[in-house]
């Protein structure tokens, strides 16, 4: 039997952290111990795995004896605060927030992609952003065959995006408008119900927001393409889960939409849905619950020489956190890191 591993998971009661729990269980990662390390206003409550309840422990400095991997998803500053206990207490943190990942020792890994990057880890790897991850899975084959020049992205990125109470705050305005009742308005700048607002995470000066420039910054350290030209425009939308990007891509080298379409049918953790004839085309709400990347609406783009226009969409809790993060955690175990 291979070595089977001590895992906390830090912000477990989630909406990224309870994913964790369900993946570690579905791809039987091989697990000796489970911690669930939540705030104070989770004591007292318990979570299950592998078939028996574990109690909520609240966190803190103590946490993390005898912890060998700690999949933190409990929000930047938690990480930045708690990261010195973990590497005091020898484990391997893989994190999920957005705390680290543009620091020079630390990769920032979507195991379909660069996985070999693990190997260069001091005890912190980290987890892209969720649409980050969900554009590069497939724009990575698009890359090894033609070289893209550039790439405009602009994402539809569901209310869980913005963790647990984003869900439920568009639940909520669901409810509120159905009874008539005035809708309230809390974790987003504004209504989200029968809106869309291009504003995620903070403005700077020159007019982007963060979550943009983490998807430009983000991207180029993943591919190792630290020149690649790439923009992106963010924006919240009223679906529940998965996030879905408008994708225009330049390529070097002129690729067909067929040649595209067979690039990406055999891409790991893609899959094409692509039928116009019979309506067929990645959505959030099915798209919602699965591992891979869908991509669909693949057409050569008119108005330039060389471009792609395509439709992605993905399960952002899924494939754009808690699972690429466990894969990481596969990687680790799989190559001995840890
Ligand atoms: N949601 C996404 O689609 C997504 C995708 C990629 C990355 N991320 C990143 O993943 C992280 C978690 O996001 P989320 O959406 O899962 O957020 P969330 O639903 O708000 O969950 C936050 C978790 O952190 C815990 N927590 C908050 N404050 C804490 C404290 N002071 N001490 C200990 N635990 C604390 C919460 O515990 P309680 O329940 O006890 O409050 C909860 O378990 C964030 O860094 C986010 O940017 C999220």
């Amino acid at each position: 039997m291979g070595k089977e591993y001590n895992v906390a998971i830090m912000g477990a009661t989630g909406a990224v952290g309870e994913i964790m729990r369900d993946i570690l269980e579905e791809r039987k990662f091989p697990v000796k111990d489970i911690k669930f390390l939540a705030s104070a206003r989770s004591k007292g409550k318990k979570m299950s795995f592998q078939g028996r309840e574990v109690d909520i422990e609240v966190l803190g400095e103590d946490s993390f004896k005898g912890v060998d991997i700690v999949l933190a998803s409990a929000g930047a500053s938690i990480s930045k605060d708690y990261v010195k206990h973990i590497l005091d207490a020898k484990a391997l943190i893989i994190d999920n927030s957005s705390a680290f990942r543009m620091d020079d020792d630390v990769p920032l890994v979507i195991p379909e992609i660069n996985p070999e990057d693990c190997g260069l880890n001091k005890g912190i790897i980290a987890n892209p952003n969720c649409s980050t991850i969900i554009l590069l899975v497939p724009l990575k084959p698009i890359h090894d065959a033609a070289k893209i020049t550039r790439v405009v992205v602009s994402t539809y990125q569901a209310t869980s995006g913005a963790g647990a109470k984003g869900m439920a705050e568009l639940e909520q305005q669901i409810r509120d408008y159905a009874a008539g009742s005035a809708l309230k308005v809390d974790k987003f700048a504004y209504q989200i119900l029968h809106n869309l607002i291009p504003h995620i995470d903070v403005f700077f000066e020159d007019g982007y927001t963060k979550e943009e420039m983490k998807m430009v910054n983000e991207s180029r350290k993943i591919m190792h393409e630290p020149g690649m030209r790439i923009t992106a425009t963010t924006v919240r939308v009223p679906c529940l889960r998965s996030h879905s990007e408008s994708v225009n891509v330049e390529t070097e080298k002129k690729l067909t939409a067929k040649e595209v379409r067979d690039l990406l049918e055999k891409a790991p953790g893609v899959t094409v849905e692509d039928d116009i004839h019979n309506k067929k085309y990645p959505m959030p709400f099915y798209v919602s619950g699965k591992d891979d990347v869908y991509v669909g609406r693949i057409r050569e783009d008119f108005s330039a020489d060389k471009a792609i226009n395509m439709w992605i969409v993905g399960d952002q809790l899924r494939k754009g956190a808690a699972l690429n993060a466990v894969q990481i955690a596969e990687v680790v175990a799989r190559e001995g890191l840890k």
